[in-house]
């Protein structure tokens, strides 16, 4: 039997090829933006009621990519009969993302560049701070896709690893880090040298590194967040790193952004001057871009692994709680 999916955002030829190719003959795509009244599955990241509510067959969301949005949670919870499903394409760029953050963060590399850059060698004669990771410990908050990246890469420097996730001891847990439940964390923060953010945005993460969990960092730790803003206390980081009790930072995800496309020159992505700390490493929520092209072939393979399982009857991977916001 056919297996009606709507995409009412449309897709460029590209992308609608590379989609098509990967999908049983049984999938039949709808790229027109006008609600669908027969479709099983609407792939939207922000649909309206209108577009939920118009087919009756209607069963799934698919959000094509990890998250889900508030506004598209209100409605989900007014639909509990709808499945939702997260895509993960972009959990390695995402990764290599944060270890960039991690190492330049912990060797100073961007100080040191601008300062050359000027001429001025004095990085190399005086002892300027620089973390060395090996035989050090890292803690990974979020152990899914990027998490898990994360630990390989983690260990593959020479470093203990501690991971953190909703629910250990899962069959996915293979790997080098030692996985706790979150009442661990208090007890993982002192032990940590580099303390790596990459749980999803929900009420229960919300600040869940603030003034307390900094304090309990060793002072030269380095934090590095590509997850979300809200999931680490704006203000806290911010004192904790201007008063030294902190090594340094790589953020990739921030508290404020801009609104327009006008703006987007000239927003700051605080209420604080991180852009003043030279311990701090900024980087414009770009973790999980790596070219255009690339992004969007990745997407469209995930997106027909989805809707494989679905035409076959699987179960579909990476399904989202609206109740648990994740
Ligand atoms: N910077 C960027 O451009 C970028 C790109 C991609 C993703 N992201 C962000 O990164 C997040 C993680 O992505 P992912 O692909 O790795 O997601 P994922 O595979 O769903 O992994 C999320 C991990 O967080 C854990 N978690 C959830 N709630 C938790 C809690 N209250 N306490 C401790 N751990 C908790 C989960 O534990 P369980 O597995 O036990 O449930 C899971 O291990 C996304 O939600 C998104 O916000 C950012």
């Amino acid at each position: 039997m056919a297996l009606a999916v709507k995409i009412p955002g449309g897709l460029s030829a590209e992308s609608e090829a590379e989609l098509r190719k990967r999908l049983p003959g049984e999938v039949e795509l709808d790229l027109s933006p006008e609600p669908s009244t027969d479709c099983e599955i609407l792939v939207a990241g922000r649909p309206d009621a209108e577009q939920l509510d118009a087919s009756a067959r209607l069963h799934t969301l698919i959000i094509p990519w990890a998250g889900l949005p508030p506004s598209t949670r209100e409605l989900l919870l007014e639909r509990p009969h709808l499945a939702v499903h997260n895509l993960h394409h972009n959990a390695a760029p995402a990764a290599e993302l944060a270890l960039s953050l991690l190492l330049a963060a912990a060797k100073g590399v961007v100080p040191l560049d601008r300062d050359l850059r000027r001429g001025d060698w004095t990085g190399r004669y005086e002892s300027y701070p620089s973390l060395l990771l090996e035989g050090r410990r890292a803690l990974i908050l979020g152990y899914g896709a990027i998490g898990r990246r994360l630990a390989r890469s983690c260990a593959a420097l020479g470093m203990e690893v501690d991971a953190v996730r909703r629910r250990p001891g899962q069959v996915d847990e293979a790997g080098p880090a030692r996985v706790h439940g979150p009442e661990a964390l208090r007890e993982l923060l002192p032990g940590a040298a580099a303390l790596l953010l990459s749980l999803p945005h929900t009420e229960k993460t919300e600040s869940v590194i603030g003034e307390a969990e900094l304090a309990l960092l060793p002072p030269d730790a380095v934090l590095v967040n590509i997850s979300r803003g809200p999931v680490l206390c704006e203000k806290a980081l911010y004192e904790a790193l201007s008063a030294g009790s902190l090594g340094g930072a790589g953020l990739d995800v921030w508290w404020r952004y801009p609104t327009s496309e006008e703006d987007r020159n000239h927003t700051a992505p605080s209420a604080y001057a991180y852009q003043d700390l030279d311990k701090v490493v900024l980087s414009p929520h770009r973790g999980g871009a790596y070219g255009q092209k690339e992004t969007e072939r990745r997407r469209m393979a995930a997106l027909a692994a989805t809707l494989r399982a679905a035409a076959a009857g699987e179960p579909l991977p990476h399904p989202v709680d609206p109740a648990e916001g994740y």
